[in-house]
């Protein structure tokens, strides 16, 4: 086992909020356990224009609690090059890096093991992304503060709606993973929620709203997941608007400011663990895994299988989710 002596830090793809926080962790476990800390920048892309430095404990100072990434985050193409990676390989060598620590989600760590069958440099992840789409991990930092903020959103957007008797389609985010409606959507008490993990249809969502204004309930809140296959909030509200052309409706698309803002308690905390977590993956010569959160416990799983898939939302929930909206 190749004793690990400096490790470099990125983060990579769309920031999550608790990417600060992580990368917190990383460092000063880092540093406690005597290692050196190289920051790149810009995710893969700073591994090819070598754009490090290195980081000391006061790098990481009064970052916990702030959203985005001190690190600053891209997708990079170049890096999906076989030319791109021989360059990031050389920077590697170059630097005296001999592990790496990626904050990303799953095209991050898609990357990293394209990487490390190239050129065997060993990595550790950190499961970031709003989208909790993640195999390996029960979630993924950033996800609480997203719902939090689309909650907040909603119950703002239900006291409007109640004022004018109108319907309202909010589009949240998630990719092709609808946990984010879901979880706001139950959380607000959303009349439809419309995400790609459940059957959905346009029929039963007009017959909802006819049958709750029949019994004179005229708020009707639909929070659909961007990846429905409905085809977003747009084709839900064009739908609604041809069916009932009677009826008042709007939609509000939540967008990037769910991926903003400060992290919640669980999500620094997470954060921190599993930040921890990858440096000690690291130094014990575990490699090429992400650290996840299973049952409140750490648990690795290697990169080729955090990329295989999505988890699947639990068939009591769908059930619930029936039960609780209309
Ligand atoms: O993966 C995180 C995410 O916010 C998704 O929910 C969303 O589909 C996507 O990134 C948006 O990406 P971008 O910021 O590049 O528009």
């Amino acid at each position: 086992m190749a004793t690990i002596r400096k490790i470099g830090v990125l983060t990579s793809g769309g920031d999550a909020p608790g990417m600060n926080a992580a990368i917190r962790a990383v460092v000063r476990t880092a540093l406690y356990h005597n290692l050196e800390v190289v920051g790149i920048r810009n995710g893969y892309q700073g591994l090819i224009e070598g754009d490090l430095f290195q980081m000391q404990s006061t790098d990481v100072s009064g970052i916990l609690q702030r959203g985005g990434t001190i690190l600053k985050t891209s997708r990079c193409p170049a890096f999906t090059t076989a030319d791109g990676r021989a360059i990031a390989h050389r920077l590697i060598l170059n630097s005296g890096i001999d592990g790496l620590v990626l904050l990303g989600g799953d095209g991050t760590f898609r990357g990293a093991g394209v990487f490390f069958d190239e050129y065997h440099i060993p990595a550790a992840g950190v499961p970031c992304t709003i989208d909790k789409d993640l195999i390996g991990t029960d979630t993924s930092i950033g996800f609480d503060t997203a719902v939090n903020t689309a909650v907040e959103a909603i119950d703002k957007i239900k006291d409007t709606a109640e004022a004018h008797n109108r319907i309202f389609v909010i589009e949240v985010m998630g990719r092709d993973a609808g946990y984010i409606a879901l979880n706001s959507g139950l959380a607000c008490g959303a009349e439809d929620i419309l995400i790609p993990e459940a059957e959905e249809r346009m029929d039963d969502v007009i017959c909802n709203i006819d049958f709750n204004g029949r019994r004179h309930k005229n708020v009707h809140l639909i929070v659909v997941a961007e990846g429905n296959e409905l085809g977003g909030g747009k084709a839900v509200l064009d739908s609604i608007k041809k069916q009932l052309p009677e009826r008042d409706v709007r939609l509000c698309i939540l967008g990037h400011i769910q991926r903003g803002g400060s992290p919640s308690q669980a999500d620094r905390v997470l954060a921190s663990r599993l930040g921890y977590g990858a440096v000690m993956a690291l130094i014990n010569g575990n490699t090429q895994v992400m650290a996840g959160m299973v049952n409140g416990n750490i648990v690795y799983t290697p990169f080729s299988q955090v990329v295989k898939g999505t988890t699947l939302i639990p068939e009591d929930m769908l059930a619930m989710m029936k039960a609780l909206t209309g």
